[in-house]
């Protein structure tokens, strides 16, 4: 019966063990994780035209090799993600369907342009640190397929993080107009960073009951402000500046007070209205349909192996 079902639901839960994808669970919790790890995916995806843009450009030939093999990583946790999502009894189609009809979510981060060589660095060092620290947690995630799939990306990540670092290192300590396009790129990428997390706690509409079902491990806020407190001893070694004149430690909560991002603005974004959404968006629809004649290609090869190997 449902209820003896729903408790051991809850024991497997609370013993921190993995509920797998033939487990019994409630629907909410299924949907709750189609929705979170398809937006997952959906960022990786759209997370590649961003630094895309710089591939071509790149400063030299170990860079463009390095970028390179950044953005195709990401691209593999997309598929890793829509994989594991398919788990739960929804197609890879159907998701990139939903993404392509604007009915489901991207990380608001992917909609702001890239506009110097810099800001390769500073998405390395801010944005793949931000989603390290979010991600992290994510591999103690209760639903299994979730929980590994962000093992290895969690590694990747840490790789992408630390060759934006070192982009930027390079730029602040080169010459003053180097130095300034790290200061720069930082300035813009800050704020940003930090609205990734999410709104505040009050606001976070899924936070509790995510918590309760151990599919978050910590709540938006805290996972910023542990992202605040990691990224000051690296400004410093850097030789950039927090954009944020209100940043200091507070020794009583023994952690750094530091200015929100502006909230209304993450909205505006994830609503649709950043500055680059439908940029993003039109290039992931056209990159779609150039690609429908490799989908119709592989199907038809697929079918054909299927009939030689029943005659
Ligand atoms: N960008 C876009 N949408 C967001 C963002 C964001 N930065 N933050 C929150 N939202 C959306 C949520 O999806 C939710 O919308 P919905 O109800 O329509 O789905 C709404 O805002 C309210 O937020 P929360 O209740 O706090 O949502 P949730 O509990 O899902 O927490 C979070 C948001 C922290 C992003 C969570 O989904 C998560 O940890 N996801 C996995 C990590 C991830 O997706 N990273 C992508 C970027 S990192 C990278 O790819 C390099």
């Amino acid at each position: 019966p449902d209820e003896d079902l729903a408790a051991y639901f809850a024991e497997v839960v609370d013993a921190e063990q993995k509920i797998e994808p033939r487990d019994w669970m409630p629907d909410a919790y299924r949907r709750t994780l189609i929705r979170q790890i398809a937006q997952h995916a959906h960022s990786e995806i759209i997370g590649m035209q961003p630094e895309g843009n710089w591939i071509s450009r790149a400063p030299s030939l170990k860079r463009k090799a390095i970028l390179l093999a950044k953005v195709q990583d990401e691209a593999g946790h997309g598929l890793y993600l829509y994989a594991a999502a398919e788990t739960l009894g929804i197609s890879r189609d159907e998701l990139v369907q939903l993404l392509l009809d604007g009915r489901q979510k991207y990380s608001s981060i992917f909609n702001y342009p890239t506009v110097s060589w810099a800001d390769v660095g500073a998405i390395g060092w801010l944005v793949d640190g931000a989603a390290i620290v979010n991600q992290v947690p994510l591999c103690r995630c209760s639903y299994g397929p979730y929980a590994r799939a962000m093992i290895r990306v969690c590694k990747e990540e840490s790789f992408h993080q630390r060759q934006g670092y070192e982009i930027l290192h390079t730029l602040a300590h080169g010459t003053p107009e180097q130095h300034a396009m790290a200061q720069d790129a930082v300035d813009r990428w800050w704020y940003p960073s930090l609205a990734m997390f999410g709104p505040p706690d009050g606001n976070s509409t899924h936070s509790a009951q995510s918590m309760a079902w151990k599919i978050k491990r910590f709540s938006n806020d805290d996972l910023r402000q542990r992202f605040v407190d990691m990224c000051v001893q690296q400004a410093e070694i850097l030789g950039v500046r927090i954009p944020d004149a209100e940043l200091r430690w507070n020794d009583e909560r023994q952690a750094y007070d530091y200015t929100q991002p502006d909230y209304d603005e993450l909205m505006r974004v994830i609503s649709g209205d950043g500055p680059c959404n439908r940029e993003r968006m039109a290039h992931r629809r056209a990159a779609h349909a150039d690609g429908q004649w490799v989908r119709e290609a592989a199907a038809a090869y697929a079918a054909k192996r299927a009939g030689q190997k029943e005659t």
